[in-house]
Order: structure tokens, then sequence, then C-alpha cells
């Protein structure tokens, strides 16, 4: 459908202009719920490949965000254990859920290279970005 490849690379736009211009962002991308399946799917994204192209609900950061509706910042990797490891050189993982109608249908995964640089400023930044992403759906 042509108003899911604008969506598409749109999304794929935001990716790379975030991950390009804030230095400690190094892997941008989105996950959406598929359809009725407790399972999350790899959307648009900018980074390395991820071999995690498919997540269960509950498992990982990610997983459990799908769960819990949340904010997840995770400073330092090493201290979690539901944690799906994508890259050796990521160290810290933020992960926001983007809200449609008032759905929880995906969200933003953003991993950096350097130990705890998320603030709440990040939090409230990315909100923005999925409240403005949520417009595409
Ligand atoms: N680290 C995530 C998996 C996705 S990769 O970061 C791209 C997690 O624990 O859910």
């Amino acid at each position: 459908h042509h108003k899911d490849i604008l969506r598409e690379d749109k999304l794929m736009q935001i990716c790379h202009l975030l991950k390009d211009n804030i230095d400690y962002y190094d892997w941008v991308g989105f996950y959406f719920r598929n359809g009725d399946k407790e399972e999350l799917i790899l959307g648009p994204y900018a980074g390395e490949p991820t071999d995690h192209t498919v997540i269960p609900f509950g498992k990982g950061i990610c997983g459990q965000v799908a769960v819990s509706n949340q904010n997840f910042v995770v400073p330092d990797v090493k201290a979690q254990d539901n944690y799906i490891a994508c890259s050796f050189t990521v160290k810290s993982e933020i992960v926001i859920p983007l809200f449609v109608e008032g759905k929880n249908i995906g969200q933003i995964d953003i991993d950096s290279n350097i130990l705890d640089p998320f603030t709440e400023m990040d939090e409230r930044f990315l909100e923005f970005v999925n409240a403005e992403v949520a417009k595409l759906f």
C-alpha cells in the first residue's frame, strides 16, 4: 500500500536523523506489534543489522516494554538479566513505547555504546518523536 511505503520511508528518515545527529545514539530502530500475536517485528532502523528481527512479548528490554507500556531506560545493559544483546559494543539502551489512540503498537529502541548517557530529556524528546510518528498511523 502506498501509504505504508511512505510511512516506512519517513520512519527510516527519522532513524537516520536521530542516529546521525545525536552522538550517543548508535543504533535507532522501531519495533511493531505483529498483528494480534504477542511478538514484536523489527521495522525501519539505522545502524548495524541485527539478528533480533522478531522478539516475543516479555523477552529482552523491548519485549518487557511491549507488556509494561512504560519507558525503559537501561544505564548499563550488563546489570540486566532479561536483556537481548545485539552487539558487543552496546553499553546502554532506551526504549519508549509508541501509542496510537491509546494502544501500545510498538516502540522506538535506541542503543548506545556509551555507559549511562540517557536522561529525562531523552525520554521527553523521544516521547515527542513517538507522538509525531503516531500521526502517521
Ligand atoms: N536489546 C534489545 C533487543 C533489540 S537490539 O537492541 C536492536 C532488548 O533487550 O530487547
